[in-house]
Parts: C-alpha cells; structure tokens; sequence
C-alpha cells in the first residue's frame, strides 16, 4: 500500500542483496522511519519489541531472520539455534511457527553452500504468496461488504475492526482491511470503526494511519464504545483478523475481541474474522489451548504520545503503586463467529467448516494430518 503516493511492502530486501528493511511501527503514526536488520538477532528483536507485529508479518520477518543467521553461519545446529531463538519471540501468532517449519523444510536437505541463497529465495516466496493471500481474502471478503451495500440500496457500510489487521500487519493488504481497501476502491461508500485497542493503541495509531492514507473515510471509537454503537445500528459488520485459529474454528486475537463479538451476538450485528491458512493451528482443538502472551504492565499504566509541541513522550497514566496485568489476546469462541473469511473462500466457524476449505489437512482416512 501507499504512503504519501509511494508503494510499500512492510519488508524488503536492501539493494546490498543482504539485509533486511521493516518500517518501525513504534513509531508510526508520528513518524515514518525504516529499521534495517543485518543479523539473526536484529531480526528476533524488532519481533520482541514489536518493531513489526501482526501475525503474517511476524512470521515473514523470522522467516528473512533464517536468511540472515545462514549469512552468518549455515550450518544444522545454526539453523536449529536460530529456528529456536526467532521461535521464542512471541507466542500467540501461530505463522512464526509456521513461516519457521517453512524455512526448516526449505533449508533442511540443503548443503552448506547453497543456503543462503535457498533461504532468500524461500523468504521472498513466502512475502509475495502472503500478498497474494491477503489479495484473495480481500476478494472474498469484497463479496460480503457489496451485499450490505446492495441491501443498503447503496446506502454507507460502516464496518467496525479491532487492532490492526491491516497491510502493516501483513506484507501487503492485510487481512481483515484488505475487503474495505478493495470495497473503497471500487466506489462502495463505506466507513471503519476504528477501535482504539488499549493498551498499544494498534487500532488509533497504526489502523487509522493506514486507512488515512487510502482515504478510506473511519473514526476512532474508544475500546467500550462498539455495543453502544452496535445497539443503535450503527454497526453493520465486523470483520477482524487472528493471530491463530483452532481446528474448531475458534479464534485468538487481540484482547478485546471476544467482548466485540458477544457485543455482535446480542445485537445481531454479522462478526466476521479475516485469515490466512497459516494462521490455522490444526494441532489444537479448542482456542483455549493457545497460549496468550502476557506483556509488560507498564503498556497499561503508561501512555505513549505527541505533545502540543511535536515532542512524543512516555507519560504514567495509573495510580503510582497500583498493579496492572496485561493479558495480550483473547479467545473468540467459534459460536460467535459469523464467518471465517480465508484466501479460499468464506466458511463457518467449524472444524467442517475450515477442512471443506484445507482438505489436505486430513490423510486419506479422514484423520488429522
Ligand atoms: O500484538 P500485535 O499487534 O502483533 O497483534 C496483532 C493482532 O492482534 C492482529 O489483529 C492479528 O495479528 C491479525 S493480523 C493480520
């Protein structure tokens, strides 16, 4: 997508053929700066500190973090090492694991010599098959958000979302974004809730910069704001991502998805969750056995922000001494999912559901892969 009229991806390879360039999302929207990542454990770091974030573009950044350890060392304990090491960063996204088992495969019946090279080319491959994914979804997606605006006799589609799901959470598009992008730019009049998403503000600072920057007309709501606005019937869809998807069609995304879709439930208002296939975890049966990252509670009694006078500042916003806990995702229960929109069509919220979409993701005796 576009920033001031030039096209980005989140990740790049620099003109040296070697490292590594993300745009550093800590510091968006007051400032557009890139982090060039030369090693393994730049590579680890800016997915620690959330440098980049989003569960596509968290597993394509270890994915180059592979490309980056093999410079420095192609051997199998290397390899082993770093597969760990990028493994470790976060633990909800389940596409790091998935981007990493992508790489292992790539690279594992590899010599020595040919690594480096492989790894490159697997990264890149993996980056554009993550833009093209995230295209299709949009597609998909596309088809639900003209329905409401058929039956709305063109009338405007508000859609509300949670956190970021868009192309800063991706390589390109985004997920849950990526049907709004699509829809404005065939002429659907539509508009975004934007929930703020406390604690990090992904939704104020990073969802509203991106859908500004397409002119896609959005409001920021304060997280508690979407019942009221549900209830009123301001709200005619929901459509968020997931950072990892269980057998059964639940979902795990960012904390305070859950409290939207029971909000949807009640008011009837259609809940939608955007994904790629690699964000199904087929080894899990229920999203309560994804592990929920729990972050530092600093990110709930401290505030980032830009003075009156441009300086961005870190200020207490809790009573001094006061405890704070900081669970980062939440489950949605797949019975509060209206749909799954995936790059392969849009499905229920089921096991049946997901594996008429992946039937590869049962041997040819019906049983799990
Ligand atoms: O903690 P973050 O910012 O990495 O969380 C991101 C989200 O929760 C997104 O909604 C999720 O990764 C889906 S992304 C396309």
């Amino acid at each position: 997508m576009k920033i001031d009229g030039v096209h980005y991806r989140t990740i790049w390879v620099g003109e040296d053929g070697r490292s590594v360039h993300v745009i550093d999302q800590t510091k968006l929207p007051f400032a557009f700066e890139t982090v060039e990542l030369t090693s393994m454990d730049d590579a680890a770091r800016a997915i620690r500190n959330m440098i980049v974030r989003g569960a596509p573009l968290i597993g394509a950044t270890a994915a180059y973090g592979i490309c980056l350890a093999m410079r420095e060392d192609a051997s199998d304990a290397a390899l082993e090492r770093a597969v760990e090491t990028l493994a470790a960063t976060r633990p909800t996204a389940v596409n790091l694991r998935w981007a990493l088992d992508e790489m292992s495969t790539a690279l594992g019946k590899r010599q020595r010599d040919e690594r480096v090279a492989v790894a490159y080319s697997r990264a890149a491959e993996l980056c554009d098959e993550d833009v093209a994914t995230c295209r299709a979804i949009g597609e998909q997606g596309l088809k639900l958000i003209r329905r409401h605006a058929e039956r709305k006799g063109g009338d405007r589609v508000n859609v509300l979302t949670h956190c970021n799901a868009g192309w800063l959470a991706t390589v390109d598009w985004g997920t849950a974004l990526a049907p709004i992008y699509m829809a404005h730019d065939e002429g659907l009049d539509v508009h975004v809730w934007v929930d703020e998403t406390r604690p990090r503000n992904q939704g104020a600072a990073l969802t509203a910069f991106e859908l500004g920057g397409h002119d896609v007309p959005h409001t920021i709501i304060a997280d508690n704001a979407g019942g009221h606005l549900m209830q009123l019937g301001e709200v005619d869809l929901c459509i968020v991502g997931t950072d990892r998807t269980a057998a059964n069609g639940d979902v795990a995304n960012k904390i305070g998805t859950y409290l939207k879709a029971l909000a949807a439930r009640d008011t009837g208002v259609p809940f939608y969750v955007a994904l790629p296939g690699s964000t199904i975890d087929w080894s899990i049966e229920s999203g309560f056995e994804i592990p929920i990252e729990e972050r530092h509670s600093e990110e709930v009694t401290r505030l980032n922000g830009r003075t009156a006078s441009g300086e961005v500042v870190s200020v207490d916003i809790s009573a001094p001494g006061s405890a704070a806990a900081n669970p980062a995702f939440d489950v949605t229960p797949a019975r509060l999912v209206s749909g799954l929109i995936t790059e392969r069509g849009i499905c229920e919220a089921s096991h049946h559901g997901l594996i008429s979409l992946y039937p590869e993701a049962l041997d040819r005796e019906g049983r799990k892969r």
